[in-house]
């Protein structure tokens, strides 16, 4: 059995930003090296949303080219289309049998999403989180690299993969394990740091796309909010300052270096030359993403290539789970 199985993804929504790379790709990329790997795109996640339902397919082939371009290897890892595996959804009907309605309604991403409009939200949206405790399940992995904000969606995967395992006496479905790494976890938006960096947020002074050219990366951190203190000395300084913690984030994840080291460089001084180094750190790492996403996009054979190669890969280790998850339940067998 293999036990060392990492599994993440991300949905196909257009617009792909730094938050996305910094708070999920860019953490997936060392895992390759000590564990087998599925990276997943998860498109029947991304309808659950009207805004994503279209250029899904376009969408689809940028995610694709982000994850090669920003360091994940096809011949390490298996990169893959969820739509293209029937076990997703399959599954997921499965476990939403061993999933209380209780456990459904403490999820915060639901009510956040699903706004004041509650009756309104489509059923998807709201058992989205077992959708997702399928994707991880069907492969039986064992860690799953997410954003801190998907930590209660892995919590309630632990407890409904202990539902099953329990109901059938089984100890089919490992627990999987969240990971949350790095510095930058959460990125925020660059205008205001209480708020999560967004696709879908009008403005987009608010973001760093993943397409964005130097030129214009520069001016978004330039424009970004801070505050009128100087820069902070140590950590205590930076209490209820949301937007220089979040900037001061973004420059650690990206150029590895030391907090204090950091500190030690800039503090007292105003922002003018941390923002300086900030863009240079930034746009040195995102300029060669970009570039390598634009050639990977002119080249659909090789993209195209690589998903089909990935889809072979998770369909053989999807159908060989599928047929074990019926037989535990006893299913008719033709
Ligand atoms: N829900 C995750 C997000 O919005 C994406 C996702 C779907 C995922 N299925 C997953 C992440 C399985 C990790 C594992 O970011």
């Amino acid at each position: 059995m293999n036990d060392d199985l990492v599994f993440s993804g991300v949905q196909p929504t257009g617009n792909l930003h730094l938050g996305n790379y910094l708070g999920a790709i860019k953490n997936w990329v060392d895992f390759q090296t000590s564990k087998k790997c599925i990276f997943c795109i998860v498109d029947l996640h991304a309808i659950t949303s009207s805004e994503n339902r279209k250029e899904l397919s376009e969408n689809t082939k940028q995610v694709a080219a982000a994850y090669i371009a920003s360091g994940i290897d096809p011949k390490k890892s298996t990169v893959f289309v969820q739509s293209n595996i029937e076990g997703h959804s399959e599954l997921a009907w499965i476990l939403s049998c061993h999933t209380p309605i209780g456990w459904l309604n403490r999820m915060t991403q639901f009510k956040d999403k699903a706004g004041k409009n509650k009756e309104k939200a489509p059923l998807g949206l709201y058992s989205y989180p077992v959708l997702m405790a399928a994707d991880i399940l069907l492969y039986k992995s064992n860690y799953v690299p997410v954003g801190d904000d998907q930590k209660q969606h892995l919590e309630l995967c632990r407890d409904i993969a202990q539902s099953f395992n329990r109901f059938y006496d089984t100890n089919f479905f490992p627990l999987p394990e969240p990971i949350i790494t790095g510095t930058a976890t959460r990125v925020m938006s660059l205008k205001d740091g209480k708020k999560k960096m967004s696709k879908s947020d009008p403005s987009d002074q608010s973001r760093i796309n993943m397409t964005d050219t130097a030129d214009i990366i520069q001016k978004k951190i330039q424009r970004a909010r801070t505050d009128s203190l100087p820069f902070p000395e140590d950590d205590t300084e930076l209490k209820d300052r949301p937007e220089v913690e979040n900037l001061i984030n973004i420059y650690l994840s990206i150029s590895g270096e030391k907090k204090q080291n950091i500190f030690k460089e800039f503090s007292g001084r105003d922002f003018k030359g941390f923002k300086e180094a900030l863009s240079e750190t930034v746009v040195s790492r995102m300029s060669k993403i970009s570039n390598e996403m634009n050639k990977l996009l002119s080249d659909k054979d090789y993209l195209n290539a690589i998903l089909l190669d990935g889809f072979n890969k998770a369909k053989e280790i999807s159908e060989t789970n599928m047929r074990e998850i019926k037989k535990i339940i006893k299913f008719y067998s033709k």
